[in-house]
């Protein structure tokens, strides 16, 4: 599991890739994403988006190397994703779902049209887990159809 925060990158602006490329971080995440067939995506919701970290993340990755064009990022092309989130409101952080299947999208990223959205998560799980059966089936059969579409899906 990838936890953006340890990453730290840096708040994207061209003058600063231009001055410096893409750092170390950037270049590390890309790396953990190509090595990956597909993506879990859990996204937490500020004011109705996504928050700053998965956007400045997404747009990291979305830069080139050297060997890449923005047609061929190895770490998104061909790959599937499926969302969750969760959230302490009552739609479950479903307005953000919304704007990063928009982004994937665009990234040439397959997005599962199932995602799974917790709502009152600060009262939703016990030491067992997810408290709710309907949304702990919709959680791994979201991992399941994952997992299959990964293994047809050949990156091009
Ligand atoms: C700036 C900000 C905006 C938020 N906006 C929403 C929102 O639009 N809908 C919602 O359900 N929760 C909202 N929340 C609550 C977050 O979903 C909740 O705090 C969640 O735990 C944030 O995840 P994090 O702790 O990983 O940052 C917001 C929280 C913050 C700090």
């Amino acid at each position: 599991m990838l936890c953006l925060k340890q990453y730290a990158l840096p708040v994207y602006d061209a003058d600063f890739e231009a001055d410096y490329g893409l750092v170390g971080n950037v270049l590390e995440l890309k790396r953990e994403f190509e090595r990956a067939d597909g993506f879990l995506i859990a996204v937490p919701e500020y004011n109705a988006s996504i928050t700053a970290v998965l956007k400045n993340t997404l747009d990291w990755l979305s830069r080139p190397r050297g060997d890449e064009t923005t047609a061929t990022l190895s770490c998104f092309r061909g790959k599937v994703a499926g969302l969750l989130s969760a959230s302490p409101g009552r739609l479950g952080g479903i307005r953000a779902l919304t704007h990063v299947r928009q982004i994937l999208t665009q990234l040439f990223v397959t997005v599962l049209p199932e995602q799974v959205c917790v709502p009152f998560a600060h009262e939703a799980f016990d030491e067992s887990g997810l408290k709710d059966i309907v949304l702990r089936r919709g959680l791994e059969d979201l991992g399941r159809r994952v997992t299959a579409f990964a293994a047809y899906a050949a990156p091009a």
